[in-house]
């Protein structure tokens, strides 16, 4: 890994580091730093983290303390760690580009598969390292053979990339799709899991779900799904966009065929970096779509991998951006967010007017909250809240649950909650 340290350069404050920014560009800011951000040191996590301790987790990111992006379930700031391991590699390649000098990129691009794979408990040869979700759950159904008379099993309130993908795979290959209807408020695990069960038939070869909505953040019991699919020998596709490092997963408890993830979400890494796990028994019953040069070094990689020529300093920083939130505690983590969620439903419930959709019930999901915000406009009140509140948010604004979404990580504050709360609750009253 290459980085700089600011000791090297000599730290700059804010205010300098504003000032070398306007003055001379981004050049003379690079120049004088060394590409690396002041702040202060990560101090190790307490038994029990308090507001002090968070404060320092925010410091490591470069946002400014006044704005509170309530997004993750969309992308999320990486820490300046993993922004100096970016652009302190890209600059090592750009400053010698010869194979000899960019042999360490290949390494840095297997040490991030084994960091995945530690991170996810599996072993880096079933880790593909792809662009994204979208990519994962495409390589997935373009790539298992299925053909006329198979089933794949669908939960409708799936993301496109594992919805829209297989349906319109379905017209070529000739498989039929079937779909288990999402319920709104979350029913419950016992719910789905008998929706689930009642939707299988003898033709079924695959059920694709996703563990955490990013419509309304509704929790899926993925373990128990993959183990009714598994005892049926069907194949089980995860999307876990939306728990890949917010939960703290572990596959080789939920033994899925197929898991994929974004670094660019819950990971705080960098974009178009993202995973598809490949369990070792499923390997002989997917093809590769991307036939090409520079395959990985371990296992499915070496076939299913060759992507030909990557981003190697951007996914060095996924490594960096996992090695942060494990430093941290992926408990406490999932803790953190989970508690500014819950401080959003409890606050939301008591305004007049508001229609949450996301399960009050702490269990059926973790960090995404949606809700109608009675009459008011939808786009003016998430273009309100980011202007004069410095609040951002996502909207929905079709006929199925539209309203505000917001989503908290662990870089969020109680303070940014509290306004995001407050905010709501003056355009209820007085419109905008
Ligand atoms: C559940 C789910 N799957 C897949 C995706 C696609 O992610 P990406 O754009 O990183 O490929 C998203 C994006 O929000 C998502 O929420």
């Amino acid at each position: 890994m290459h980085t700089e340290s600011p000791q090297k350069h000599g730290r700059l404050n804010r205010r300098e580091f504003a000032r070398v920014f306007t003055a001379g560009g981004s050049a003379a800011l690079f120049a004088r730093v060394g590409l690396s951000w002041p702040r202060a040191a990560l101090p190790a996590t307490p038994n029990t983290p308090d507001e002090k301790f968070w404060s320092n987790v925010r410091e490591q990111f470069v946002m400014p303390p006044g704005l509170g992006v309530l997004n993750a379930a969309n992308l999320c700031p990486s820490p300046a760690s993993v922004l100096e391991a970016m652009y302190g590699n890209t600059r090592d390649m750009d400053q010698d580009p010869s194979f000899q000098n960019r042999v360490k990129m290949a390494e840095g691009k297997e040490n991030t598969r084994r960091v995945l794979a530690q991170f996810l408990r599996v072993t880096p040869e079933e880790i593909v390292i792809a662009r994204n979700t979208s990519e994962g759950n495409n390589l997935v159904s373009s790539g298992v053979d299925l053909k006329a008379g198979d089933e794949v099993l669908l939960f409708s309130d799936n993301h496109p990339s594992n919805l829209a993908a297989w349906k319109e795979k379905s017209k070529r290959w000739g498989f039929t799709i079937r779909t288990v209807e999402q319920v709104n408020p979350h029913p419950g695990f016992e719910y789905y899991l008998e929706a689930f069960a009642k939707a299988l038939t003898a033709r079924t070869k695959m059920l694709a779900f996703t563990h955490m909505t990013s419509t309304v953040g509704d929790l899926f019991p993925a373990n128990e799904l993959c183990r009714m699919a598994r005892e049926r020998g069907i194949l089980t596709l995860v999307d876990g966009a939306q728990s890949f490092g917010l939960l703290d997963v572990d596959l080789g408890d939920m033994q899925p065929d197929f898991y994929t993830g974004s670094g660019h979400k819950w990971p705080c890494g960098p974009k178009e970096v993202g995973v598809l796990y490949i369990n070792k028994s499923a390997q002989p019953k997917i093809w590769a779509s991307i036939i090409s040069a520079m395959p990985g070094a371990v296992g499915i990689s070496k076939t299913f991998e060759a992507f030909g020529q990557r981003d190697e300093p951007a996914i060095i920083g996924l490594a960096e951006a996992l090695k942060f939130q494990t430093r941290i505690g992926r408990p406490a983590i999932e803790a953190r967010a989970r508690s500014l969620t819950q401080m959003l439903i409890q606050g939301l419930r008591k305004l007049d007017g508001v229609k949450l959709w996301t399960s009050q019930a702490p269990s059926r999901g973790a960090a995404v909250v949606s809700f109608l915000p009675g009459n008011l406009d939808i786009p003016r009140l998430s273009t309100a809240l980011y202007r004069e509140h410095k609040i951002g948010c996502a909207t929905r604004t079709e006929a199925d649950r539209p309203g505000i979404r917001f989503s908290p990580h662990f870089y969020n504050t109680p303070a940014e909650i509290e306004r995001a709360l407050a905010a709501v609750k003056k355009y209820l009253a007085v419109g905008i």
